[in-house]
């Protein structure tokens, strides 16, 4: 295995144990969506482009791809949980199946602002699905399809950023303390 990059601590969730995953999430996609003529998947830039990627090549049913991007505000700061809205859809949802898909849910409040802009629009119906969940009480909007929880420390890699850098690593990892400290 080659040397780990110098920022990172260790990895958390190896290539494999992501791609195996991201099967089972794709057979559970298409059981509960036997019946339906098509869905929508709708990728939350940046973060979920790698995810969303491999997700779709792996659903053996009719789907079609889009993308949403938020920018938030105040993460760790005073106004915590204004989202805005910074890319929409191409395509309608209306009457539409929709997944929205996420790299990794936080706080929970992108993925609330998302479920309730999208909910207004009509789709025929609404889900959520995020490769990684950190271990919170409780979510104002639940995940539907989780890839894995993962504890509370700043993770990198296939789609996870740090100032933009290690977003395409194979695997999931957790960045030094002194890195962003
Ligand atoms: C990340 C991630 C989610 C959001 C989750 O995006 O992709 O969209 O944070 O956090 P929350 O649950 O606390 O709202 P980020 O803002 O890092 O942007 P990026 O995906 O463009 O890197």
């Amino acid at each position: 295995m080659s040397t780990l990059h110098p920022d990172l601590a260790r990895v958390i969730i190896s290539e494999e144990e992501i791609q195996e995953r991201v099967k089972e999430l794709a057979a559970q996609i298409e059981e509960d969506y036997a019946d339906v003529e098509r869905i929508m998947l709708i990728g939350i830039l940046k973060g979920a482009f790698i995810f969303l990627a491999d997700l779709a090549r792996a659903l053996n049913i009719n789907h079609t791809v889009d993308f949403m991007a938020v920018s938030s505000y105040g993460k760790s700061g005073a106004v915590s949980g204004a989202v805005r809205l910074v890319l929409d859809v191409r395509e309608p949802v209306v009457n539409e199946h929709i997944i929205i898909v996420e790299d990794i849910v936080d706080s929970g409040n992108t993925l609330s602002y998302l479920y309730h802009t999208l909910k207004g629009r009509q789709p025929a119906s609404l889900k959520t699905c995020a490769l990684l969940e950190k271990t919170r009480d409780s979510l104002e909007v639940s995940i539907d399809y989780l890839g894995f929880n993962i504890p509370d420390v700043w993770v990198v890699g296939y789609g996870l950023d740090y100032a933009d850098t290690h977003r395409t690593l194979p695997f999931v990892a957790e960045l030094k303390p002194e890195v962003y400290q």
